[in-house]
């Protein structure tokens, strides 16, 4: 038995450089840090607010905000005890910044608040291609109004970020859910419906028939989708209040130019959502196609503990599943940044000079790379061109002497001498023409 540890099943590293696990790319750090940027410019345009909480909450905001009987809740769940407290690392977000906002009192500073995150959440769903146990959402929440206007917002804002990254063939599907009186009314004709064809469901169909039939909905099995073309939809199941909402969220969307298609049957994973639901798909995502979903959730702040309602409405998509898109387009993604210069020493004496030195650069804005294992000339020049520096700064005795360095272009090999004190003004004016 090997005694080196690995990561968690449904985990990963990101490293540096791009590698491939199992068949699935994982981008390097440099790409993170950039589609990560880009997600905050995009955030920014649309004056929503970043917004960081723990990844650990007590289990029962999480139970009561995404509700007990969704599959997230009842299977899902990364639990576990301190004390006489259970926690639980968070499957989503929306449920801890609900409490966030209720805690801080948000609404007491006026107006509508628009809160975005970027961070880790955890599900303990079986792995595979674009399905990780932990893995990394971002996402926005504008938490204070009813209006449509917010709906459409949140969907724009969604959009714009797949825009920014030049992702295509995305499918809105959107749909409404209407009020909390709808739902069980829709839920009886349902059930009514599909009964006397329970042995024809499966498993897991038939055990949601009785508990959460909505779900069944989203079935993926042809027979139950054939069964459900008989079914009752839900828009003729809705209050006119919701109704009217859908259709001015609809021509919102269609003044923003937002394409989208109507499915009555999108029903989402979560409980906590009222009127808006909406996923934005794309094939070839590994086992599933959601990049991105949402929808409105208004009962939710009284779900987790606030005396009156808090209208809101939000979205979250997992950095992953844009991964997939942007390798799938062959999209090109930044890589680590190269050192602008390589140090390189002779001797002990020039040694020591250059690592001083290479800390006065640093201070001076460059980023240098040196050589930490005191190995020969030949190999520090390979680690230069390794590392892909364009410039190396070759200093031994006689350089040190005429307090003079040897700076090399690595691309031509070209050669000049540069006095020690003018070296820093010489690199960053040249590593400046080569900054990417
Ligand atoms: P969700 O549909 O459960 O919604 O997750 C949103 C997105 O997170 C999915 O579309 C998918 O891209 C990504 N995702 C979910 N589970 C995994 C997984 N196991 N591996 C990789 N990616 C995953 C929510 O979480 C709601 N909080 C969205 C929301 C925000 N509703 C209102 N505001």
């Amino acid at each position: 038995m090997s005694n080196t540890f690995r990561n968690i099943t449904g985990t990963f590293d990101i490293l540096p450089a791009p590698y491939s696990v199992g068949g699935s790319q994982v981008a390097g750090s440099a790409a993170w840090q950039f589609v990560e940027a880009t997600i905050r410019v995009v955030m920014g345009r649309f004056n929503v607010q970043e917004i960081r909480t723990p990844i650990f909450e007590q289990t029962e905001l999480i139970a009561r905000g995404v509700g007990q009987l969704t599959d997230i809740v009842s299977k899902e769940m990364f639990a576990f005890e301190r004390g006489d407290t259970n926690y639980v690392l968070r499957p989503e977000v929306t449920a801890p910044v609900m409490r966030a906002y209720l805690q801080h009192h948000l609404d007491q500073q006026g107006g509508v608040q628009k809160l975005y995150y970027i961070g880790p959440c955890f599900r303990a769903e079986r792995p595979q291609k674009g399905r990780f146990r932990q893995f990394h959402q971002f996402g926005c929440e504008v938490i204070g109004t009813p209006d449509a206007r917010a709906d459409a917002e949140v969907i724009a804002l969604m959009m714009a970020v797949y825009e920014a990254f030049g992702v295509n063939e995305t499918t809105l599907r959107l749909n409404t859910l209407g009020d909390e009186a709808s739902r069980p009314r829709y839920k009886a004709a349902l059930q009514a419906y599909l009964s006397p064809y329970e042995a024809r469901l499966s498993e897991t169909s038939r055990e949601r028939l009785s508990t959460n039939p909505l779900r069944i909905l989203d079935t993926k099995n042809a027979d139950e989708q054939d069964l459900l073309q008989g079914a009752p939809v839900l828009v003729d199941y809705i209050d006119a209040e919701s109704r009217a909402h859908y259709e001015e969220l609809k021509g919102l969307l269609g003044d923003l130019g937002v394409a989208f298609v109507e499915d009555p049957f999108l029903v989402r994973g979560l409980d906590y959502y009222t009127r808006t639901a909406f996923e934005l798909e794309r094939p070839n995502l590994g086992a599933q196609s959601a990049l991105a979903g949402g929808g409105r959730y208004d009962l939710l702040a009284v779900e987790v503990g606030s005396k009156r309602p808090v209208p809101a409405v939000g979205f979250a998509a997992g950095l992953e599943r844009l991964f997939l898109a942007l390798f799938e387009q062959g999209t090109a993604l930044p890589e680590a940044p190269k050192p602008q210069v390589f140090f390189v020493a002779l001797g002990d004496e020039a040694a020591r000079w250059v690592f001083s030195k290479a800390q006065a650069l640093r201070h001076a804005g460059l980023r240098v790379g040196l050589d930490l294992n005191g190995r020969s000339m030949k190999a520090q020049m390979r680690e230069a061109n390794r590392q892909g520096a364009p410039f190396t700064v070759i200093v031994g005795k006689d350089e040190l002497a005429a307090e003079k360095a040897q700076v090399k272009t690595m691309e031509t090999g070209d050669q000049v001498e540069v006095g020690f004190n003018d070296l820093t003004a010489y690199l960053d004016s040249e590593g400046n023409a080569t900054r990417p």
